[in-house]
């Protein structure tokens, strides 16, 4: 039986694109949201809404971190409006039960699990740092850790650094290093995987309202993401769902990484290191099949025709 899957997110657009691809091909058991492209309370209120109209709102869903663990929240409101999701006008849902937050909900689920888990962060890694911070004794619970974030080859708010691992430099360093199994997948492959803007009208083949809500949404992303441009538009997180559901799509190497803190010009960004300069290993996503990659991502959406 394939393992228990748990996401920590920041919806956000490609965050929210990457959760419905989860729920069409994987054991999700639950998701954690935390603070980044947009405040605290709008990614939970964002998580919410998709799982409201993806009719999967019986899914556990609890806030995590409103903030970094030691620095300032930087929003990229830019890129995913004053919601976090604008583009679509979504329609009212049921307040929230609030009963449990990230760290109770999930102290609670991992114990529970009777195979390790894998844990897929597609925002800052505040919530996982400070998960496995609180908890050394439930990493044995988690088999491997994916996360979307990082890049070898330049950054998006900085030309150094990538969004998510500049927001919360110190989570990504210490779960880089924490010794569980990790994955990378950066701007390196997400800025190749590139959807053409005349495949948005491919999202209004689903159902009511998926497809119009993403044909909306992306319409207005296509607009506002940094990166997007005639060649179309990068879906970052749909990525990190890929290198769990389909990793055969990218090209891995083992790599030394030192994640900077220190340096504020430089901060959130991933540097290659040496092998065996004392760095930890971890896997990163160095080039992508950009047709093999699309193949499998629409095919992962028939599920909501
Ligand atoms: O740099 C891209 C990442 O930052 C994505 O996860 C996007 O959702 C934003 O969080
Ligand atoms: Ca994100």
């Amino acid at each position: 039986m394939a393992s228990s899957v748990y996401l920590d997110m920041d919806p956000g657009h490609d965050d929210a694109l990457a959760l419905l691809v989860a729920l069409a091909l994987m054991p999700v058991r639950g998701l954690t949201t935390v603070a980044g492209n947009q405040t605290g309370d709008k990614t939970y209120l964002n998580a919410r809404r998709i799982l409201f109209l993806a009719n999967q709102l019986h899914l556990p869903v609890a806030p995590g971190y409103n903030r970094p663990l030691f620095r300032n929240l930087v929003t990229a409101a830019h890129v995913h409006g004053q919601s976090g999701l604008d583009g679509y006008e979504f329609p009212e849902i049921s307040p929230p039960d609030r009963s449990m937050d990230a760290m109770q909900f999930l102290e609670i689920a991992f114990a529970k699990e009777q195979e390790p888990v894998v844990w897929i962060a597609t925002g800052p890694l505040t919530n996982v740092a400070a998960f496995l911070i609180g908890h050394p004794h439930l990493h044995q619970k988690i088999s491997q850790i994916a996360f979307m974030g990082g890049s070898l080859s330049g950054g998006n708010i900085t030309p150094y650094a990538e969004f998510n691992t500049y927001v919360d430099p110190d989570a990504a360093a210490y779960v880089v290093g924490c010794g569980i199994p990790i994955t990378m997948v950066g701007l390196d492959v997400t800025h190749k995987a590139l959807l053409a803007q005349k495949d948005l009208e491919r999202f209004r083949c689903l159902k009511p309202p998926i497809g119009e809500m993403l044909y909306r949404l992306f319409t207005f992303f296509a607009g506002h993401e940094p990166n997007a441009g005639d060649r179309g538009m990068p879906i970052h997180d749909v990525l990190a769902i890929a290198a769990i559901a389909n990793p055969g799509v990218f090209t891995w190497e083992k790599i030394s990484l030192h994640i900077e803190r220190c340096d504020e010009k430089r901060r959130g960004a991933t540097e290659i290191k040496r092998p065996g300069s004392g760095y930890p290993e971890i896997k990163v996503a160095v080039d992508i099949d950009v047709s093999g990659f699309f193949e499998w991502f629409w095919q992962s959406l028939v599920y909501y025709q």
